[in-house]
């Protein structure tokens, strides 16, 4: 709060059309100007944001009784940068530019002082570091956090954060984008003041106290940084971020941005910045990450649906069935805080589950992730049981049971009869079909599906299946809940596989289809891996079980008797190769280590599949073996909106970022199928068509990828 002796307040700036929406609110206490950034959710610095701290700067100057300056941030915090909504638009630049604004702050004449009540990240932090005092709240966040969107500080923090905490430091905080709390940054010259109480206050005094001892301004721009061995940490940093960063170009680029405030005066080093910051911004990588950063917060919006209309509350969640899934889902909850009742239909059963995830925990605390406590009070929030009518008080059961239809329908059945009304009936099924399991019910309306990734206590990605009956509420509440287990939810339709599985059957088949073709699986995977997943489809299949496959193509065969399913992956079935829990899979692995080690066997396997069949083994480009595996997830992902079990694009590239390990600076396979172009992708496809073994009718484009390409547009909004 401003002292008594306020004179006037407004919005700094007047437009001329109607009244301005305030984002930059200006008072004056006494002598002491104040702009409160006032834009929620973040005060981020938009145009308009820009407009009415650069009018209040000058109002402050033009005013004889201002005698300092504070610049302050509005919903406790100061600012958390740039509104990267306006990247794509040439609003960004826009005069006056955040560059121009900060310039206009550290030339001030009279003195102006940052007070920072809490996040002062981005171009917010680039703001304060343009000021020339700071008082901040110990607590509140501080970071540049660029470099997580494939880009740098581009208006000046490359250059004065350096200036400020050292070389090191900051080109740690730049490189990895981390948050520290002020505190960290207590003693260097970034702060004057670091409190525990109103930051604002400490701020207003600190703005009196300058003004008082008439201190010369600090404009960080004026500071010469010495550091004695600054080329040597700076190749050292070079040596361990560059194989650390591969496929991401914006942190080596950090780097040299963050040298150059050694190596270079400032004016040099701001050019220099400038150029590296364009350079970035119109790099595929860090489209793809900003892509990335909005799917993500889009993949929670439901046409049709308010995000903010009322849900269900959701407190105490019951789980049925202690197994692998079951164990991490209670363990996700029950780490957020809610309470959790495990019902199994066996003492052993239940023993076994608790077991789990008793050494799950303790995993936890080894590495540091967890501390006793907090294991304790999670371990504290489950209530094992054998009697399902302890489902009674919970507002959320999740079914986790057997992957078998009557199992399941016995299931819900009796959920029905013992659930309180109101309560939502969710099925973690990855192929059974929702509306059957939610007709056995009388209350469909409560049942959705809710699949999640395994281990379901790690993977983030969730998919909300929503039933033909499923009620609005039922979906946003889950949708809320999910995000309160630190999950990414989105929502699919229902079918077979849902969005993730469904695509990666596709992937899978193609990458068998190559092997009988003459790629061997370490040419698969490291292919892939070069495109840049996290693992290749074979060591993905070792590591999950081979089995798990086997059994889907076995059912596949009855029900899609005109599908093409390379019979190669059966073949290393029936040896038992079942990946790593049994030693052996698509590579060998020595007891106790996780290393996929090419194994003879599976070539000569191959090798006489491909004389069964009479191919003749032909040599694989690195291209064909990506193009194949990956369109193969596009065209699909293609069908999947055609038939609106996937609300958008955009929401199938979080499935495979969040949970299938496709490179984040590619965007997920859609927007990778943008940056390709839809036309380039839908020839490579009728190559492929023509190759017996490719499943020509498999390539045939769907029908939303086939228009797009012929008119010329892209599966994501550009
Ligand atoms: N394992 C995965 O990777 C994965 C991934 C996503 C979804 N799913 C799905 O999750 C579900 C569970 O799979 P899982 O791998 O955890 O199986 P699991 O065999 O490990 O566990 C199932 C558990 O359910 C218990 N159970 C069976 N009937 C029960 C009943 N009537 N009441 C209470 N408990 C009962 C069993 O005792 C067992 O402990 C399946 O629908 C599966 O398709 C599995």
């Amino acid at each position: 709060m401003l002292g008594s002796g306020r004179r006037d307040a407004d919005p700094a700036h007047r437009s001329g059309l109607g009244s301005p929406i305030i984002s930059a609110r200006y008072a004056v206490d006494h002598d002491v100007a104040v702009i409160t950034l006032d834009h929620p959710p973040v005060n981020g610095l938009s145009h308009e944001t820009r407009v009415q701290l650069a009018a209040g700067i000058d109002r402050a100057l033009a005013d004889a009784a201002v005698r300092a300056i504070v610049v302050t941030g509005a919903h406790g915090m100061f600012s958390a940068g740039a509104d990267i909504r306006e990247f794509n638009s040439n609003k960004v630049a826009a005069a006056p530019s955040l560059d121009t604004l900060i310039r206009m702050v550290e030339a001030s004449d009279k003195p102006v002082i940052a007070a920072i009540p809490g996040t002062c990240v981005g171009g917010g932090l680039e703001l304060a570091l343009g000021c020339h005092f700071r008082a901040a709240s110990a607590d509140a966040p501080i970071a540049l956090p660029e470099v997580k969107l494939g880009l740098l500080p581009g208006a000046g923090g490359t250059q004065r954060l350096p200036r400020a905490i050292g070389l090191e430091a900051a080109l740690n905080m730049i490189v990895s984008g981390a948050s520290v709390p002020a505190r960290r940054l207590r003693g260097t010259a970034l702060f004057d003041a670091v409190v525990e109480g109103d930051a604002l206050a400490a701020g207003i005094a600190l703005a009196r106290k300058v003004a008082d001892e008439n201190r010369p301004r600090r404009r960080l721009s004026e500071v010469t940084l010495r550091e004695p061995n600054a080329e040597g940490f700076v190749q050292f940093a070079r040596n361990t971020v560059g194989p650390m960063s591969k496929g991401y170009p914006a942190p080596m680029k950090c780097i040299d941005a963050v040298a150059a405030a050694v190596s270079k005066p400032f004016e040099e080093g701001l050019r220099f910045e400038r150029a590296l910051f364009i350079e970035l911004l119109n790099t595929v990588e860090s489209r793809a990450l900003r892509h990335a950063f909005f799917a993500e917060r889009a993949a929670s919006r439901i046409p049709g649906l308010d995000e903010n209309a009322p849900a269900r509350p959701i407190e105490r969640v019951a789980v049925i069935g202690a197994g692998t899934m079951g164990g991490g889902i209670a363990m996700s909850f029950a780490n957020a805080g809610l309470a959790v009742t495990l019902v199994e239909t066996r003492q052993d059963a239940l023993d076994k589950g608790l077991a789990t995830i008793k050494r799950n925990y303790e995993a936890s605390v080894k590495r540091g992730r967890l501390d006793a406590k907090a294991v304790e009070r999670n371990l504290g929030l489950l209530t094992p049981t054998l009697s399902l009518s302890d489902v009674a008080s919970a507002d959320l059961v999740i079914e986790a049971v057997f992957e078998d239809m009557d199992v399941k329908l016995g299931v819900f059945r009796a959920l029905d009869a013992q659930a309180k009304p109101g309560t939502i009936l969710a099925s973690n099924t990855s192929t059974l079909d929702l509306d059957r399991i939610a007709a056995a019910t009388r209350r469909p309306q409560d049942v959705v599906g809710t699949h999640f990734f395994s281990p379901a206590n790690v993977m983030r990605l969730l998919e909300v299946v929503r039933g033909r009956k499923t009620g609005d509420d039922v979906l946003l509440s889950v949708m809320r809940v999910a995000k309160r287990i630190g999950k990414r939810p989105v929502v699919s339709g229902v079918c077979d596989g849902f969005i993730g599985n469904r695509m990666l059957e596709q992937y899978v088949r193609q990458a068998l289809f190559l092997l009988e073709e003459g790629a061997s699986p370490q040419q698969v995977d490291r292919a892939l891996e070069r495109f840049g997943f996290a693992m290749g489809p074979f060591r993905v299949s070792d590591l999950a079980g081979n089995d798990v496959g086997w059994a889907i193509r076995k059912r596949r065969y009855v029900e899609k008797p005109n599908v093409a399913y390379s019979r190669i992956a059966d073949r290393l079935c029936e040896l038992g190769r079942f990946g790593q829990k049994s030693g052996l899979g698509w590579y060998r692995y020595e007891p106790g280590r996780r290393d996929a080690l090419p194994d003879p066997a599976v070539d000569a396997l191959i090798a006489d599949y491909r004389k069964e069949l009479g191919i003749s083994p032909r040599k694989i480009v690195e291209d064909e073996i990506v193009e194949r595996c990956v369109y193969a997830l596009v065209n699909e992902g293609a069908q999947l909106l055609d038939e609106g079990i996937a609300l958008r694009a955009s929401d199938i590239d979080v499935v495979y970022l969040a949970g299938y390990g496709f490179p984040r600076y590619r965007g997920g396979p859609m927007f990778h199928a943008d940056t390709v172009g839809l036309y380039n992708v839908v020839r490579t496809m009728q190559r492929f068509a023509s190759n017996p073994h490719g499943d020509p009718g498999f390539w045939r484009p769907a029908p939303l990828l086939a228009r797009l390409a012929t008119e010329g547009k892209t599966f994501n909004p550009e």
